[in-house]
């Protein structure tokens, strides 16, 4: 099994190694809580939000009772995909392929010419394979193996610490999504490192808060980071329902394995997720939310897009430094804390279904890699 070295940092090898990236895609993504969707993009009864899960093609749909749904997008006749992106299937979901017609709680209901089949059908048989879904704060989470912990265990403090910032209440605002050509573990490292800011973010982030007052907390799917705000950049009052950390600076909330909620002291927050496409390339998605007017969003979303080109162009520098035979993992900073909670837990999942053949650490992934 591998474990977090003496250093506190991976083995180079597990971003190169697409052995890796296939065993992170079933067992890591599939066996975590994972965000698809805000509840606010599915208001209506058909409204459907398609995603794919590590392996796993996911849909979530709004059904007739209101109710939200996550079903494995695949038709039990014959596996085609169901649906595609986002949209409005609709009273019910059909079937591109041959039409079989399913209710929006996945029982099947429609099956064109069906007398034809050679064996009588029994549809109560042959529904859509519905996943564990779970929702917090209007941010809606699915499981796919079914056997994550609870999703407000799993959240760890979160809850509690984001509590007072009514995410839920809070509008939508701008979104991003961008390719990063780097594997999305370098993506995450980069995410949840706070040793970084001063440096690649001296003219954006680290001109607005206080990074010596900058304290972070370890869980076990969680980590977070409360950044306090110089003093110029705080509202007059503190915002109602927050107080503490909460009123004084961001608090940064990582959740494995892919996902940051950043609740700031001004009244919005900021949903970052991080999808692997290959194991060299990455998609970033963000998503703003307030409680306060547009204006304040698009000033918000003007610094983020510039944070998000700084921070991209470090992975991919990363993404070419880990290819080098001299790289070794470097010393860990107390700052990169957060980085050891996502790199534990991940090497745990992936590390105990692909052993290292050579127990000295020059495992077969850099064979594999090379
Ligand atoms: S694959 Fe869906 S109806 Fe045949
Ligand atoms: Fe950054």
């Amino acid at each position: 099994m591998f474990e977090v070295g003496p250093t506190g940092l991976m083995d180079p090898a597990v971003y190169r190694s697409e052995a890796f990236y296939a065993a992170e895609l079933e067992w890591v993504f599939g066996g975590s809580w994972m965000f698809v969707a805000h509840e606010r993009w599915l208001p209506e009864p058909g409204d459907f939000v398609a995603e794919t899960i590590g392996l796993e093609p996911v849909v979530v749909v709004r059904g007739a009772d209101g109710g939200l749904r996550a079903f494995a997008n695949v038709c039990p006749h014959r596996a085609s995909l169901l649906v595609e992106g986002r949209g409005n299937c609709g009273r019910r979901l059909v079937c591109p392929y041959h039409g079989w017609t399913y209710e929006l709680d996945g029982r099947l209901t429609g099956i064109p010419r069906r007398s034809l089949f050679a064996t009588p059908l029994d549809p109560s048989q042959l529904g859509l394979t519905e996943l564990r879904l779970d929702a917090w704060e209007g941010l809606v989470f699915v499981n796919v193996s079914g056997d994550a912990p609870e999703l407000l265990d799993y959240l760890e403090d979160i809850p509690e610490l984001l509590g007072g910032h009514d995410i839920a209440g809070m509008g939508l605002g701008a979104s991003l999504d961008d390719p990063i050509a780097a594997n999305w573990k370098l993506v995450m490292d980069n995410a949840i490192c706070d040793y970084h800011l001063s440096i690649v973010h001296e003219g954006s982030i680290a001109a607005l808060v206080d990074l010596d007052g900058l304290t972070e907390q370890a869980g076990v799917t969680t980590a977070v980071a409360a950044v306090p705000w110089r003093e110029s950049e705080l509202p007059a009052e503190p915002r109602p329902g927050l107080a503490g950390k909460a009123a004084r600076g961001s608090l940064g909330c990582y959740v494995f394995p892919n996902l940051h909620v950043i609740g700031f002291p001004t009244g919005g927050a900021t949903v970052m997720w991080w999808t692997p496409t290959s194991h060299t390339t990455t998609r970033a998605r963000v998503l703003s939310l307030s409680h306060d007017a547009d204006d304040d969003v698009r000033a918000g979303t003007e610094l983020l897009s510039r944070v998000q080109r700084e921070d991209f162009d470090v992975c991919e520098r990363m993404q070419r430094g880990v290819q080098s035979a001299h790289y070794r993992p470097g010393p860990r900073h107390d700052a990169e804390l957060r980085v050891t909670v996502f790199q534990r837990r991940l090497l745990e999942m992936v590390g105990s279904v692909l052993a290292p053949a050579d127990p000295s650490g020059a495992s077969e992934l850099t064979g594999v890699a090379r």
